[in-house]
């Protein structure tokens, strides 16, 4: 540390291991020039996404132990696989600036819900809204908001059940509510969505003219097979 505790911008390389956290306090660094404040910060902030991510494994081991019961008790597993992420200090950054919110932990908190982020990849469709109920009906979880995509997709043809739930997460001094944003879809719909983001992000956020009907018209088809499915395996296990 310099003596009259003052950094240089080409300092701030050597202060953490984590790059773009460096982006997200640069400002805070700049305004202040005091490399002791920095460090408070980057460590709260490692505390949140720890935060964050022990929410995460609160959600994913209450839709597995689900899933567990379903294969024992009923010889079918509604979920087909579970993805998750912590968003990226990046992404978090741009999100805050995106929305007008201020850039502070306080504000990650309590202006982004998606953070936290879970995806569930159903086989059926009714398995998506089963696993939804279920989770949202157990007593230590609080339902905020909830955005159905399947009975109303999105102009361009996204589909896909969104959740933000609040769960309690208890560490050794203090219980923390934290937001945890839940999509549940269908391997189908998650096929969709999933090559519909690369085409997006391979032209800069945009999906070229051309394609923006013949990609709502996969999606179509996609939803008459997801019911058609649905159809057989109603059929099988009726
Ligand atoms: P975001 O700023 O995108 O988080 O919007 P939001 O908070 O209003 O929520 P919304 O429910 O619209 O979307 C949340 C998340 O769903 C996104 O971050 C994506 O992961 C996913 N999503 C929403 N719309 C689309 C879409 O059109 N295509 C794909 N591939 N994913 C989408
Ligand atoms: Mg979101």
């Amino acid at each position: 540390m310099k003596e009259n505790n003052t950094i240089h911008e080409n300092e701030l390389i050597t202060i953490g291991e984590n790059l773009e956290l460096e982006t997200v306090f640069l400002q805070n660094v700049r305004q202040s020039g005091d490399i002791g404040a920095f460090r408070d910060v980057a460590k709260q902030f490692e505390e949140l996404m720890m935060t964050y991510s022990c929410a995460i494994n609160e959600v994913r081991t209450k839709l597995e132990v689900l899933n567990e019961e379903f294969k024992v008790r009923r010889s079918h597993n509604p979920i087909e696989l579970i993805k998750y992420r912590v968003k990226k200090p990046a992404s978090i950054y741009e999100k805050l600036l995106r929305r007008g919110y201020p850039v502070s932990l306080e504000s990650i908190e309590k202006n982004l819900h998606d953070v936290a982020g879970i995806r569930v990849i159903c086989g059926y469709v009714q398995d998506i809204y089963m696993v939804a109920d279920l989770l949202t009906a157990q007593n230590d979880i609080t339902l905020l908001e909830i955005k159905d995509y399947i009975k109303n997709p999105k102009p361009n043809g996204y589909r896909s059940l969104h959740l933000v739930v609040e769960i309690p997460v208890f560490f050794s001094t203090e219980c923390r509510k934290m937001k945890v944003e839940v999509q549940i879809r269908t391997i189908a719909m998650d096929f969709w969505a999933t090559l519909e983001h690369q085409i997006k992000y391979k032209n800069d956020g945009d999906v070229p003219e051309g394609l923006v009907e013949e990609l709502r018209s996969c999606s179509d088809v996609i939803a008459d097979t997801d019911l058609r499915m649905q159809g057989l395996y109603n059929q099988v296990y009726s």
